[in-house]
C-alpha cells in the first residue's frame, strides 16, 4: 500500500511519484488550496490538494483530524521562501495526485499536537491515541534501537537467548509477588518471576554459560517514577567469569550502546565502595553530576558544649556530618532554611544549623549563625577550613544517628543540587561495589541484594560469625543517579547457601521447600557464576530524557498498578473462581 514513510520523503526523492499512508495531523485551508500534514511513525510531511483535481479536492475537503488517509503524488521542492527548517521533511512536499480514505476518525479525546497538557490517566486511557504523538512515538521506537543493539552486543560475545518460565516460584528479590492460582492444583498457586534469577543460575548449572534474556518481571511494590510492577530487564548470566569479567563486558556493552546511538563518550566507570557513596554522598546510588559533598566533622564537636552536637559526636552509632553550599549564604532567608529544615525533618533530622560564612578572611568574625555561640572559635575555623569554605557559602549541619544523618543530608544534597542548578548536565556513570552481605531490618538481618550472593572471602562459618561486617561480591551500576543495573558473584556451593539461608533465619524445612531444587541442584558440579541485570526501561527513560519509565513503556500501569485502558485488574467471574477453588473476601459489587 505503501512506498515510503512520510518522514523519508527528502529532496533526493524530487520529481519523483510515491505512495503513503498514515493519519492527518493537520489540514488547513489556504485561497483555494487544501494543506495536508500527513503523519505516519517516521515523520510529517505537507501535501498540496490542488483545487484543479476536483474528486481529489473534494475528498480532501472531507478530511478530519486523525482520519487514516493513502496518498499518492509527486515529491517537489518548496520555494526558498516557504522552505521549514523546523520541519525534517521541511524543504519538499507532496503534490497529490490521489486520495483514499481508508478510515474516519471520531474527534480525539486526548490532544495530539503538544498544545494543551492532557492528564496522565487520559493519556493512558487512550494510550494508542497517546503513542502516535512524535514524542512518544520516538520513545518507543529508541526504545527498539536499544533492544536491538543489545541483541547484536550478545550474539557478537557468544550469549544465547534463552527464555525461562513466567508461571513459577517464588523468587526473592525484596518485593511482593504477583500470584497466579492454578486450577488443576486447587488451592495452590504459582508465582510470577520478580527476576529470573533462580532459572539463570540453574542455566549456568547445565553448563549453557553466557546465558542472556530480554525480559518481564513482575514485582508488587510501591511505584514511583522509576518503578512499575511489570518491567523489562536485560538480564545475564556467565559461568566462570570473576566480578571484574561482568562489569567489563556489561560495562562495555552500555558504554557502546551510548556511542552509537547517542554518539556519547562515557569513558571508563569509576569505582566506589558503599562505604564511600553512603560516607560523601548519602547514596549507594550517587548522582555525581551533583557537586556537592557530605563532610564528617564529629571528631571537632566530640568536647563542644552543646549538646545537640556532642550527643552524636560521641555516640558510636552517631554521625556529625556537613554540607558545604558554595555562594548559598544569600540564597536562603529565614524561611527558607525554615522550609529546608521541614524538608529535612521527613528523613528524621530533628533541626538543621547552618553556618553563614559573609567574610572568611575575617575569621570567626566573619561567620554567622545562631549556634555560633556554642562553638569555640578555633572548632568553627576548623569546620569552614576542613570543607574548604569561601566567602558567600553556607555550611548545612546533621547530627543524628548515622542512618537519620546519612538520609537527611543526602537527600538535602540532592534537593540542593537541583534548586540551586548546580547539577552539572553530564553523564556520570560508576560501578558501586562492596555491599555489605545484610542490613537489620526490625525482624533481623535482610540481605541488601538477594539470598543468593556471594560474600567476599569468606567461609561459611566465618560468615556465621559475623555476618553484619560480611560484605558481598555485589556491584551496581549507577547512572546520574539511577540504579541502572546490578549483580553479582553467585554463591555455587551447597554449604554457604545453606548458611546464608541460616542467618536470615530460614528454618532449615522452610529452605527445602522454597529452595530445596536449589540447594540440590549445588550439589552436582555447580560452576563458579555470576550475572547482572539492567533496567531497560530505566536505560531507556536516560538515554530519551523521560522523566519517568511510563513514558519509554507502550502500555504502563498507574502508580496504583492499574491499566486504565482495559481496565485490569477487574473482578474474576464466579465460575471461574469456583472452578480455582478460590472465594474472595471482597465481592464484585456491581455483580449482579
Ligand atoms: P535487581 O532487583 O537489582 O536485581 O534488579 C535489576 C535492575 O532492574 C531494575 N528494576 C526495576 N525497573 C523498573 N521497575 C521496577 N520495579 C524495578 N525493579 C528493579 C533496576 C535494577 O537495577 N536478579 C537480580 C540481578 C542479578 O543479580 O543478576 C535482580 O533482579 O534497574
Ligand atoms: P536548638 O538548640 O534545638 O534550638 O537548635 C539550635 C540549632 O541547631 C537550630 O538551628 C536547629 O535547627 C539545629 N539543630 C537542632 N537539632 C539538630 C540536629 N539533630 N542536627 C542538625 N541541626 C540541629
Amino acid at each position: 500500500m505503501r512506498s515510503h514513510y512520510c518522514g523519508q520523503i527528502n529532496e533526493s526523492l524530487v520529481g519523483q511519484e510515491v505512495k503513503l499512508c498514515g493519519w492527518v495531523n493537520r489540514r488547513r485551508d489556504l485561497g483555494g488550496l487544501i494543506f495536508i500534514d500527513m503523519r505516519d511513525r517516521e515523520g510529517i510531511l505537507q501535501v498540496v490538494i490542488d483545487p484543479d483535481f476536483k474528486a481529489l479536492f473534494e475528498t480532501a475537503n472531507q478530511l478530519r483530524h486523525e482520519y487514516c488517509i493513502q496518498l499518492t503524488g509527486t515529491v517537489r521542492a518548496r520555494p526558498d521562501s516557504q522552505i521549514n527548517k523546523d520541519m525534517a521533511t521541511g524543504a519538499v512536499e507532496l503534490l497529490a495526485s490521489d486520495l483514499v480514505i481508508l478510515n474516519r476518525s471520531l474527534p480525539s479525546p486526548i490532544s495530539l499536537d503538544g498544545h494543551q497538557k492532557n492528564a496522565e490517566e487520559q493519556r493512558l486511557k487512550y494510550r494508542y491515541l497517546d503513542l502516535r504523538r512524535p514524542e512518544m512515538s520516538d520513545r518507543i521506537k529508541f526504545r527498539a534501537k536499544i533492544t536491538s543493539a543489545v541483541r547484536r552486543f550478545m550474539d557478537d560475545n557468544d550469549f544465547l537467548d534463552i527464555e525461562t518460565p513466567i508461571l513459577t516460584k517464588a523468587t526473592p528479590e525484596g518485593a511482593r509477588d504477583y500470584l497466579v492460582p492454578s486450577r488443576t492444583h486447587k488451592g495452590q498457586f504459582f508465582a510470577l518471576p520478580q527476576s529470573p534469577q533462580l532459572f539463570k543460575q540453574l542455566l549456568m548449572m547445565s553448563g549453557l554459560d553466557r546465558y542472556y534474556q530480554i525480559v518481564k518481571c513482575f514485582r508488587d511494590e510501591d511505584l514511583r517514577a522509576d518503578r512499575q510492577p511489570e518491567f523489562t530487564q536485560i538480564d545475564i548470566e556467565t559461568s566462570f567469569m570473576s566480578a571484574d569479567e561482568v562489569m567489563a563486558i556489561t560495562e562495555k556493552m552500555i558504554a557502546g550502546i551510548f556511542k552509537d546511538l547517542l554518539d556519547v563518550d562515557l569513558g571508563e566507570f569509576p569505582r566506589m565502595t558503599y562505604l564511600e557513596a553512603m560516607t560523601r554522598f548519602g547514596s549507594d546510588k550517587p548522582d555525581l553530576r551533583n557537586p556537592l559533598e557530605m563532610v564528617d566533622v564529629a571528631d571537632l564537636l566530640k568536647a563542644v558544649d552543646f549538646k545537640v552536637f556532642s550527643g552524636p559526636a560521641n555516640d558510636e552509632k552517631g554521625r556529625v556530618a556537613v554540607i558545604n553550599v558554595p555562594g548559598g549564604a544569600d540564597k536562603f532567608s529565614r524561611k527558607g532554611i525554615d522550609e529546608l529544615t521541614k524538608f529535612v525533618g521527613i528523613y528524621g533530622a530533628k533541626g538543621l544549623a547552618y553556618i553563614k560564612v559573609n567574610d572568611i578572611d575575617a575569621g570567626f568574625d566573619g561567620l554567622q549563625s545562631p549556634i555560633l555561640k556554642f562553638l569555640p572559635e578555633d572548632v568553627a575555623l576548623s569546620i569552614t577550613t576542613r570543607v574548604n569554605a569561601k566567602s558567600g557559602d553556607i555550611i548545612f549541619f546533621g547530627s543524628d544517628s548515622y542512618n537519620v544523618v546519612t538520609e537527611a543530608l543526602g537527600a538535602l544534597r540532592l534537593k540542593l543540587g537541583e534548586d540551586l542548578g548546580l547539577t552539572v548536565d553530564e553523564w556520570k556513570p560508576l560501578w558501586v561495589v562492596d555491599f555489605p552481605m545484610f542490613e537489620e531490618i526490625a525482624s533481623g538481618l535482610t540481605p541488601l541484594h538477594h539470598p543468593f550472593t556471594a560474600p567476599i572471602g569468606l567461609t561459611p562459618e566465618e560468615l556465621k560469625a559475623n555476618p553484619e561486617k560480611a560484605l558481598s561480591n555485589a556491584y551496581d551500576m549507577v547512572l546520574n543517579g539511577c540504579e541502572l543495573g546490578g549483580g553479582s558473584v553467585r554463591i555455587h556451593e551447597q554449604d554457604m547457601q545453606a548458611a546464608i539461608f541460616e542467618i536470615l533465619g530460614i528454618e532449615k524445612e522452610e529452605a527445602e521447600e522454597k529452595f530445596g531444587f536449589l540447594l540440590e541442584a549445588l550439589q552436582f558440579g555447580a560452576p563458579p557464576h555470576a550475572g547482572l541485570a539492567f533496567g531497560l526501561d530505566r536505560l531507556v527513560m536516560l538515554m530519551t530524557g523521560a522523566s519517568s519509565i511510563r513514558d519509554v513503556m507502550a502500555f504502563p500501569k498507574t502508580l496504583t498498578a492499574a491499566c486504565p485502558l482495559t481496565d485490569a485488574p477487574g473482578f474474576a467471574n464466579p465460575a471461574q473462581l469456583t472452578e480455582l477453588g478460590i472465594q474472595p473476601i471482597v465481592e464484585d459489587e456491581t455483580a449482579e
